[in-house]
């Protein structure tokens, strides 16, 4: 018999969870991928579909959530996370935030596995301190536009810090910043994906404001391998992940 770790990946579907998918396969997992197909598509991952290790699961995740059998880690990616959602799906967001967070953290309790959040940098809100480091704590308005997705993601670290504090869950906090690459929905209202659309349009793109703003950006890759380290490190506190220049 062969060991191999078995993973839930939550989101798996999505943009950045399709790619965790291909190199937890090519890392010699097997593993079920959760996703209720919001703003994910089964097309990201229809390349994966006939591997043998690879398992959709249809659901909710802000639901009750188990996985029959053994499990080894959870990967929580699954959330609305684009500005467009921000504005079109805030009380998704706020669910994914909180009841799927502890919903999975629940999951990861009860199996005595590694919990994996992912959070963004969304959580320093309009920050007043350039760049951020993990230690400022944020300037967020809790009821602006935004203030859906930043307060479901502060919301989500706090719950999984108190479930690592009060339960000893061995989590990871992954704060994630821009990323870029295939599979990204060319509408989500992102940077790359505006420029790009326009581009290929042969339209002018558009830089909002005053164009003095700066974006820091990753490509998809980066990220992932970010997110894997992360996972296989002894950090419990959130990490940023992201571009420093
Ligand atoms: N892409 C980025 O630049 C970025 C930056 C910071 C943080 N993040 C975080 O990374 C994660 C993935 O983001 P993404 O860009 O891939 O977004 P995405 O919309 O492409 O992927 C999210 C996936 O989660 C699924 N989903 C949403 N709500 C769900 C629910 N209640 N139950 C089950 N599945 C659900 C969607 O169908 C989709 O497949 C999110 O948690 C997001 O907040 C992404």
């Amino acid at each position: 018999m062969v060991d191999r770790p078995r993973t839930l990946v939550t989101g798996g579907a999505g943009f950045v969870g399709s790619h965790l998918c291909e190199r937890l396969l090519l890392e010699g997992h097997e593993f079920v991928y959760l996703d209720n197909l919001t703003t994910g598509s089964a097309e990201n991952v229809a390349h994966l579909a006939d591997d043998p290790r690879f398992e959709l699961v249809r659901h909710d995740a802000t639901l009750p959530t188990s996985v029959p059998g053994p499990l080894d880690e959870v990967y929580r990616f699954a959330s609305p996370a684009s500005p467009k959602d921000f504005k079109g799906m805030p009380v998704e967001i706020l669910k994914a935030g909180s009841l799927a967070t502890h919903n999975l953290l629940e999951l990861a309790r009860d199996k005595g596995v590694r919990f994996m959040l992912a959070s963004t940098s969304e959580v320093y809100g309009d920050p007043l301190v350039h760049p951020q480091h993990e230690e400022y704590l944020g300037n967020v308005n809790p009821v602006g536009v935004r203030g859906a997705y930043d307060e479901a993601k502060r919301y989500a670290e706090a719950v999984t810090m108190a479930y690592h504090r009060r339960h000893g869950v061995d989590t990871k906090i992954a704060r994630i910043f821009n990323t870029y690459g295939p599979g990204m929905r060319p509408d989500d209202g992102r940077m790359i994906p505006n420029f790009i659309s326009q581009a290929l349009a042969g339209e002018p793109l558009t830089v909002y404001g005053d164009g003095s703003q700066t974006r820091s950006v990753q490509y998809v890759d980066d990220l992932i391998e970010g997110v894997i380290r992360l996972a296989k490190s002894d950090e419990a506190r959130p990490v940023n992940l992201g571009n420093p220049v």
